[in-house]
């Protein structure tokens, strides 16, 4: 087995954000350095409100600090459509029983891969503000980070636009800090995500499991429904766990070594990355990008880290 991973998880909770919470704090491959949170889904107040509510109901402590409170250089969007009023519409989530760190998020991750004794892998699974803005102010740390695992992009899907992905579409710019950054890049898109579902069976399923499942069977209702009305998906697609999953378990993704650049000033076209799938351009590859998923393998992660979070929380 390979050693334990140090990891960041920069979040915007969000449902399946949520999902990735429970999924990297069950896991023994993982240890979770801390949970940084930023605007996406919802304002940052509510996504650092949810990312705590999340972790006191499955009874974690992990160090949570607030971030960015919106893009780079956009207008902040978020996305109440998908993921209700509070960013967690759905179930009933406990209050926190802990408060967030005092300093800012960004802050946090430069001082947590400085000071770390190994090499730390970054999990952002919202907009990239924060990842953007500790590379700017800390340059040092890109020799420290030994991956980025983001989820965001697509090769050839796209769900906010015709273009584009939503946590790419909100801070393009953050996104081509990270996508030029030469750290290496694992970009779990939408082509492996939207295959990544919980089906309505499996989430009927979770509601006859213990308080966590229980509670998550409400919140992935919620959740399927809206992208079942605004996109014609069928189940509760995961996004953000799988970005976990593949830093869990390399295998539950296969990637190409490609070239991706960001969309910044395109008309229609803002935030899609342009992925050079068939190598036309010959520039060389900046991410491993997902185009194939082992879906059994992840659902059993997922199974395992929901039970686990029962037992516990
Ligand atoms: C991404 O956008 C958000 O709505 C989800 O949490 C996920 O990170 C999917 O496009
Ligand atoms: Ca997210």
């Amino acid at each position: 087995m390979e050693a334990t991973k140090k990891v960041i998880l920069d979040c915007d909770p969000g449902h399946d954000d949520a999902l990735a919470i429970v999924l990297a704090c069950a896991a023994e491959e993982i240890e979770l350095l801390g949970i940084t949170t930023v605007a996406g889904n919802q304002t940052v107040d509510k996504t650092t409100r949810n990312a705590l509510r999340v972790l006191t109901l499955i009874g974690m402590e992990v160090p949570v600090a607030r971030g960015a409170e919106r893009p780079l250089i956009r207008e902040l969007i978020t996305a109440p459509e998908v993921h209700g009023e509070s960013g967690l519409d759905g179930a009933e989530l406990p209050e926190p029983a802990f408060g967030p760190r005092e300093e800012h998020a960004v802050e946090f991750i430069v001082r947590a891969i400085r000071g770390s004794s190994a090499p730390v892998t970054l999990i952002p699974t919202g907009p990239l503000t924060n990842v953007a803005l500790a590379l700017r102010l800390a340059p040092d740390i890109a020799r420290r980070i030994e991956r980025i695992v983001l989820m965001g992009g697509a090769a050839r899907e796209s769900n906010v636009t015709p273009a584009a992905e939503f946590n790419i579409y909100v801070d393009p710019e953050a996104a081509h800090i990270v996508f030029t950054s030469g750290i290496p890049i694992t970009m779990v898109g939408l082509d492996v995500t939207n295959r990544a579902l919980f089906t309505p069976e499996e989430i009927a399923q979770l509601a006859r499991g213990g308080p966590v499942r229980r509670t998550f069977a409400g919140l992935l209702e919620f959740y399927a429904a809206a992208n079942e009305r605004l996109l014609g998906i069928r189940g509760a697609p995961l996004h953000d766990p799988l970005a976990v999953a593949a830093v869990i378990d390399p295998g539950v993704l296969a990637t190409e070594p490609l070239h991706v650049e960001v969309e910044l000033c395109g008309v229609q076209t803002r935030g899609a990355t342009v992925v050079d799938v068939y190598r036309v351009t010959r520039r060389p590859p900046n991410a491993e990008v997902a185009l194939a998923l082992d879906l059994a393998r992840f659902k059993e992660l997922m199974w395992r880290a929901l039970e686990r979070a029962d037992r516990r929380g």
